[in-house]
């Protein structure tokens, strides 16, 4: 058995967690494997909406494992509120045994929140946008090799780790000025930490790999989206993990050829929050009419979600850093209306028109070269079956599929969990 993969192929919030949702019922495990609480991963049945930030997308189905992998950063204190939640709409996935998390995942501290919030007040223009969770200032620990891990709290010196560490922050601190009181958020810290005692601990590296020994089947589930990559994203207006499949590889300890499909995420539009360059993103009433019909506000901070056309040249990049193997496409219901769709086929950059990525698009603009199709008109939120998909769209999506050169196996035309489309037998 291989590990599949599911990931985002823009700059996040692709839907991610609806189609990991829907996909859970063919696997025997769901495992995160990078990211923190950054990430909101919407899911919506029966009338609900649930929002998932450091649990596996996997949660609301009763066969179901759930693994939190080594490669994320985990803040005790949202993930307790995650789980009860959950256990207050009838969901307990500790007393159904259906959560697990690995023990050398690491920990956000409060004063890594702080950090986070110190680094970004200063930085003017440059801010990244971030999400304050303290991500950046837990994986700098991390790499840093000061950070904590969860295997830690069983430690008996925990406590005089976690101070030294704290010191250090400290002491970053009051270069930035008055160091704000934590002492409330540091005693809700540590009662989460209690409650963390409580999840059982595993080894990811051995988990995952005894899942795929036993013939059992695993989808990683990505957070964030490729163009946050730390590595391949726009740096520096990125994430601080690797989004991308190789990043599934560290952040459960599954080899590279133990990877089998890598199920590529995209919205039939695009999205970014906080900073940073966005090719296609529109400043106009077309823009707007796409935040306001796609709701497209953050699922974690509520802020509103700058808003665009495709990006071709971006996507081909995605699809190459990942290996997509196949495709998902969302949020179709959204452009219904639009008389004409943009796509961008080629950036102007620098004099030239080119048909990739370039090194650079943050201080030299990539201006999206469009190709305009016919849209469509026709709701989709309540059709069931593929013949019901009107003519423009099937074009587009056979536009887009001859220009990607990867099958799209689903389509999502709505935020719940039966509107979903598989494509086998789509003739397009
Ligand atoms: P994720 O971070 O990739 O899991 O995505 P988010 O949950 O942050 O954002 C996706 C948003 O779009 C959520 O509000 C979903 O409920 C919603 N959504 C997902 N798929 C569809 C779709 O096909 N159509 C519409 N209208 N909404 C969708
Ligand atoms: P999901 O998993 C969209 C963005 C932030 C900011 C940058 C860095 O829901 O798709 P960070 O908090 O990581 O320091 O922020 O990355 N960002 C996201 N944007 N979806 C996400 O997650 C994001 N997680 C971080 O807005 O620009
Ligand atoms: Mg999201």
């Amino acid at each position: 058995m291989a590990v599949d993969v599911l990931l985002g192929l823009q700059w996040g919030d692709e839907g991610k967690g609806k189609i990991v949702d829907v996909l859970s019922p063919e696997y025997d495990l769901i495992a995160r494997f990078q990211g923190g609480p950054n990430a909101g991963h919407t899911l919506e049945f029966d009338n609900q909406k649930y929002v998932l930030n450091t649990i596996p997308s996997g949660i609301f189905n009763k066969k179901t494992m759930n693994l939190i992998g080594n490669g994320v950063v985990i803040d005790p204190i949202i993930l307790k509120r995650e789980l009860d939640t959950l256990k207050s709409n009838g969901f307990d996935p500790i007393a159904l045994k259906k959560l697990v998390i690995a023990r050398k995942a690491h920990l956000i501290l409060p004063t890594h929140q702080l950090l986070d919030a110190a680094s970004e007040s200063k930085m003017g223009d440059g801010k990244i946008g971030s999400t304050l969770k303290g991500i950046g200032p837990t994986y700098m620990d991390k790499t840093g090799r000061n950070g904590l891990r969860v295997g830690d709290i069983f430690l008996p010196d925990f406590k005089e780790k976690y101070t030294r560490l704290v010191n250090k922050h400290k002491f970053i601190l009051s270069h930035y000025g008055e160091i704000p009181d934590f002492s409330e958020k540091e005693k809700t810290f540590f009662e989460a930490i209690e409650f963390l005692r409580t999840i059982p601990q595993v080894d990811s590296e051995h988990f995952v790999n005894n899942y795929l020994k036993e013939g059992k089947s695993v989808l990683a589930e990505g957070a964030q989206g490729t163009l946050l990559d730390v590595d391949f994203g726009s740096y520096p207006f990125v994430t601080s993990s690797n989004t991308t499949t190789a990043g599934a590889c560290t952040g459960l300890g599954v080899a590279p050829k133990n990877i089998g499909n890598v199920i590529g995420i995209f919205k039939a539009y695009a999205t970014r929050v906080g900073g940073g360059p966005f090719p296609t993103e529109l400043h106009d009433e077309t823009g707007e009419n796409l935040r306001k019909i796609g709701h497209e506000f953050g699922a974690t901070t509520g802020r509103p979600r700058r808003c665009g056309w495709i990006d071709i040249p971006a996507l081909k990049y995605a699809i190459m850093l990942n290996g997509v193997t196949e495709l998902v496409m969302t949020k179709a219901d959204v452009l219904s209306g639009f008389k004409k769709i943009n796509v961008c086929t080629h950036y102007q950059y620098n004099g030239e028109i080119i048909d990739y990525m370039p090194y650079d698009i943050c201080s030299v603009p990539a201006k999206p070269v469009l190709k305009e199709l016919d849209g469509w008109n026709e709701d989709l939120t309540k059709i069931t079956s593929t013949d019901q998909i009107p003519a423009k769209l099937k074009a587009y999506m056979a536009y887009l599929e001859s220009e990607l050169d990867v099958p799209i196996k689903y389509l999502s035309v709505g935020p719940d969990r039966k509107q979903t489309l598989q494509l086998d037998n789509l003739s397009i």
